[in-house]
């Protein structure tokens, strides 16, 4: 059985459900999830193409509100919340294609978040260099635009711009899907530490085998509908490849 932390969720969700609506169509994407996570663990959430996984995750982040049911952050549901706050200061998104900014150097990047919340170009620099090294890139990576860095730093400069960020959610849409073996491993080793020894809540979509075995608990979107991975399920790489 999956022991619960004996602490309150960081964030629930209440009978979440979505549907992308126009004039003419609609599609019900999410439908009615439920569940509770808790900081210093790292979650997986696994589930075929159009299953929902990023519309959750989108949910998630504050950038879209539930059709219905509640996203709850620290007891608050986020229809009742700052939306801006939200997404600056407590939830934080890493995606598969990285998202930089191409036109700012690596450390620009790390900067772009503190400089939000409001700190001097200085103050920033010093934290995003501190960010930087936190994820065991070096210092020459920061003047680097981020054309100039292998796939695996990109990830890494991504990560550092989420921590920077101050959010102690870190959202992760396939975070290994444009990387190699062993640079994929490599980030979910950091992913995992977040979680373990920083007591991050790290939340990642994924197809990685790597990080289904590694996580504290997986959960299974099918057609919308968000299941609890049965444990005693043999996950093995042809059940995920089927995703
Ligand atoms: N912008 C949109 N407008 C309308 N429908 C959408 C939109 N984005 C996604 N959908 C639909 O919502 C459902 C869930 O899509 P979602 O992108 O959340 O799936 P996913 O599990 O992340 O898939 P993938 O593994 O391919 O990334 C699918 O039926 C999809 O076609
Ligand atoms: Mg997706």
């Amino acid at each position: 059985m999956d022991q619960k932390p004996f602490t309150e969720p960081i964030l629930q969700l209440d009978k979440v459900s979505f549907q992308y609506r126009n004039n003419y169509q609609s599609v019900d994407a999410v439908k009615e999830a439920s569940a509770d996570f808790y900081e210093g663990r790292m979650v997986a959430i696994i589930g075929k193409s159009g299953s929902g996984k990023s519309t959750l995750l989108s949910l998630m982040a504050g950038l879209a509100l539930p059709t219905s049911g509640q996203v709850i952050y620290r007891g608050t549901p986020t229809d009742e919340v700052n939306l801006d706050k939200y997404r600056r200061e407590n939830v934080t998104v890493v995606y598969q294609n990285f998202n930089l900014f191409p036109l700012m150097t690596c450390l620009e990047n790390v900067c772009f978040p503190l400089e939000l919340l409001g700190k001097s170009p200085k103050e920033a620099a010093v934290i995003a260099r501190q960010e930087i090294a936190h994820v065991n890139l070096p210092e020459t990576v920061c003047k680097r635009f981020p054309n100039m860095i292998s796939g695996g730093e990109k990830q890494r400069v991504a990560i550092a711009r989420a921590l920077a960020s101050g959010a102690k959610i870190i959202l992760a849409d396939e975070p290994t899907g444009n990387l190699d073996v062993a640079n994929g491993e490599k980030i979910v080793d950091l992913l995992w530490h977040l979680a373990h020894d920083e007591n991050y809540l790290v939340i990642v979509v994924t197809h990685d085998l790597g990080i289904t075995k590694m996580a504290d608990e997986v959960l299974q979107m099918t057609d919308g509908y968000l299941l609890p991975m049965d444990p005693e399920s043999q996950l093995d790489r042809r059940s995920l490849a089927f995703f």
